[in-house]
């Protein structure tokens, strides 16, 4: 399975943070937004990566992430000249994923779990269609909404309904078979011009090839699409991290544990960041440097 993540977008809702910045590279307490879905796609063993972006952030994106070489993996690019939809990751990326499945994610979705990795392996395995990620919300109008039979199949699945049936929110995490860029082509526009990641996953409800798991209830989903989610995200990593004494979505770290470079590699990773820098030396300590 390869892996897509779409950090493109106007970002309108955070300007005027996001006048001159892509909104996936703000800092999201100690490192850029990005680094999250990312670790999420490394955690989840895909290996192969590609970056969707506007135009004049691309660039960006390349000189913090490089070909991925570093951290084992590999980072591919790719322009959306236009928000034309969630959707439109597919059609873009269709040269990228060459006919196998795809897991795609929103560059400003942010997961931690630690029964995650686990979870998405196992459902990348058992994948027939499609399987969206559901995490219950108190404000379901904001989302994708869907309510699902005893066994997780998606019965109905609505865009920012004005009066939802279920509390469970569709998050930004989704798993496709190989139809998925063909389906995503053919879809029709809405009326913002975009092509909707809702009316793709409708395409499977309707063959009943759709589920919907739901994240455990000791897991952690935000969608830092406003200044308050983003800093009640910040303030999360800041928590947990301070807590445990741990980074997470530490890139390094992932690729290390993952088996996806060695301790070696690590203490060189460790030994380019500052050592002023906390996360730096969080980094050479593992490495045992
Ligand atoms: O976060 C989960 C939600 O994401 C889902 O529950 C919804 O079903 C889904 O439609 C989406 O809703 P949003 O309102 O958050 O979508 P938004 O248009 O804000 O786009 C989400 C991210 O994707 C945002 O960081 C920008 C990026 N994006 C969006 C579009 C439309 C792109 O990079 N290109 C695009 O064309």
């Amino acid at each position: 399975m390869r892996g897509i993540i779409l950090a493109g977008g106007s970002g309108t809702r955070l300007r005027p943070l996001t006048d001159v910045h892509s909104k996936q590279l703000l800092p999201v307490y100690d490192k850029p937004m990005i680094y999250y879905p990312l670790s999420v796609l490394m955690q989840a063993g895909i290996t192969e990566v590609l970056v969707i972006s506007s135009p004049e952030h691309l660039g960006s994106y390349r000189a913090l992430l490089g070909d991925g070489e570093r951290l084992g993996i590999s980072i591919a690019y790719a322009v959306q000249r236009r928000p034309g939809g969630i959707a439109e990751a597919l059609v873009i990326g269709a040269p990228f994923t060459d006919g196998r499945d795809v897991c795609l994610i929103l560059g400003d979705n942010i997961f931690h779990g630690h029964r995650l990795p686990d979870l998405l392996r196992a459902e990348a395995a058992r994948l027939d269609g499609c399987t969206l990620f559901g995490h219950r919300v108190g404000d379901p109008e904001r989302y994708g909404v869907a309510t699902v039979d005893g066994s997780g199949r998606i019965l109905t699945l609505v865009e920012k309904p004005t009066a939802p049936d279920s509390d469970l929110a569709v998050t930004g995490l989704y798993m496709y078979d190989a139809d998925a860029s063909r389906r995503a082509a053919e879809l029709a526009p809405s009326d913002r011009g975009e092509l909707e990641i809702t009316d793709l996953n409708l395409t499977y409800v309707r063959e009943h090839r759709a589920r919907l798991v739901t994240l455990e209830r000791g897991s952690a989903w935000f969608d830092t699409g406003t200044h308050d989610s983003l800093l009640e995200a910040a303030v999360f990593v800041q928590a947990l991290e301070k807590r445990q004494g741990i980074r997470i979505s530490c890139l390094e770290e992932v690729a290390y544990r993952m088996g996806y470079i060695d301790r070696e590699r690590l203490a060189l990773l460790g030994k380019e960041l500052s050592p002023s820098s906390g996360y730096g030396r969080y980094v050479m300590e593992l490495a045992g440097a």
